[in-house]
């Protein structure tokens, strides 16, 4: 296999070259099947996006002997067009097999669209301070959007081009705020979820879609997988996203002081995003084999709570940068911030382990490491 080179796609840092090589020899065995096929990603402008679009097209790039992958990304862009994507279509190596289109989920499905083969539906606002402020978007995108993708695969399913494999975004908020003896948590667990609390519009949303999941796969004998993603952070996680770890690499990199919007007190597993989008393709590639499964992905070591991510941010800030900052404790302007947040969040991962051969391989500080480095490189602060 030939290297991925920095410089044969613009704005690749050697972070993200090396990721994308790695995920191409473990994900060969998915990729491979779909030489030659069309596969469509909606959502894929954000954060998920970034490695969900770049893994197949670095895998086309490293296998010239093979029918490329023919990637469609749709997209309402409510947040602009990414840097990194406009590069990415402009780069004449990739962009033969890269489209774009501006298209909310909720409108139907043109006309001119290809009979994609394969699919995946991450489209839906994902970080707590948005779904807050975009309820209903947010509980559109994840039962009407994913509704016209299932129906859509339903009425293909006995023509001559059915599709082969759905990947269905869910979270793992689904589980809520989990009894201590439900944590680390597997999939069977039910859940302890408020169905009218600020995150309700984000949580019952994704438990609805996976419910029209399971019964779609059950009643027309279709290919769906469905992730529940634990904590994922890394490359493609803008830094004004609102999630901790940008939060935290931002202060870094500005030279500020750590600022903690709770007690220090929650904890989390992190999922080095390289890792996680591993298996979420292995569930897309494994649909068919386990229609209406879902699938922890995540990772189950270590668990930390919010100071120590904070500690060892400052640790790996003063080794990379000469950081000197120091964490500090505040409370966010936003009275809701930490409404229904779960207090430990960390799930079993042996399903994904046995049945689909998951197995995350970055830890912890190799993976911050990784996140800043990317952050660094960034041109946005
Ligand atoms: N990142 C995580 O750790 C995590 C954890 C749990 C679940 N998830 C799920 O994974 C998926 C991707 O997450 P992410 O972190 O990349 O989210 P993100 O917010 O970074 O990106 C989501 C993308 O979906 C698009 N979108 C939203 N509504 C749309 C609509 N109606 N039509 C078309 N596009 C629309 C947005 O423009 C954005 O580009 C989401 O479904 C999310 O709920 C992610």
């Amino acid at each position: 296999m030939r290297a991925l080179e920095d410089s044969s796609v613009p704005n690749y840092s050697a972070v993200v070259a090396e990721d994308l090589t790695m995920m191409s020899e473990r994900l060969h065995h998915v990729f491979a099947p779909m030489s030659g096929e069309d596969l469509l990603i909606t959502g894929g402008a954000g954060f998920l996006g970034y490695y969900l679009l770049q893994a197949p097209l670095a895998w086309n790039h490293l296998h010239p002997d093979m029918e490329p992958i023919r990637v469609t990304l749709h997209d309402n862009f409510a947040r602009g067009v990414p840097a990194w994507l406009t590069a990415l279509s402009e780069d004449p190596a990739v962009s033969g097999n890269l489209r774009m289109v501006t298209r909310s989920v909720l409108d139907p499905m043109p006309d001119d669209e290809p009979r994609f083969d394969w699919i995946i539906h991450a489209a839906s606002i994902a970080s707590p301070i948005f779904y807050r402020q975009f309820p209903i978007e947010t509980m559109d995108a994840n039962v009407d959007g994913l509704r016209m993708i299932l129906d859509d695969m339903k009425a293909r399913a006995e023509t001559d081009h059915p599709v082969k494999g759905f990947l269905f975004f869910s979270t793992s908020e689904i589980y809520g705020d989990p009894q201590p003896e439900h944590i680390p948590t597997p999939e069977t667990y039910r859940g302890n979820v408020s169905c009218t609390g600020p995150r309700a519009c984000y949580d019952e949303s994704k438990r609805y879609g996976e419910t029209l999941c399971v019964n779609f796969a059950q009643q027309y004998n279709l290919p769906i997988g469905i992730a529940r993603p634990f904590n994922n952070y890394g490359p493609g996680l803008r830094i004004d996203d609102g999630r901790v770890l940008p939060d935290y690499a931002r202060n870094v990199l500005n030279g500020e002081d750590i600022v903690m919007l709770s007690d220090g007190k929650a904890t989390r597993t992190f999922c080095y995003v390289a890792d996680s989008v591993s298996g979420y393709y292995m569930i897309l590639g494994g649909a068919a084999e386990h229609p209406g499964e879902s699938f922890n992905i995540g990772t189950d070591l270590p668990e930390i709570d919010m100071r120590e991510l904070a500690d060892r941010v400052v640790a790996l800030g003063k080794d990379m940068f000469g950081y000197e900052g120091q964490i500090v404790q505040k409370t966010s302007d936003d009275p809701e911030y930490l409404t229904d947040n779960p207090n430990r969040r960390c799930p079993i991962i042996e399903k994904a382990r046995t049945l689909l051969g998951y197995e995350p391989i970055i830890d912890i500080d190799n993976g911050l490491r990784r996140a800043l480095a990317w952050y660094e490189s960034q041109e946005e602060r």
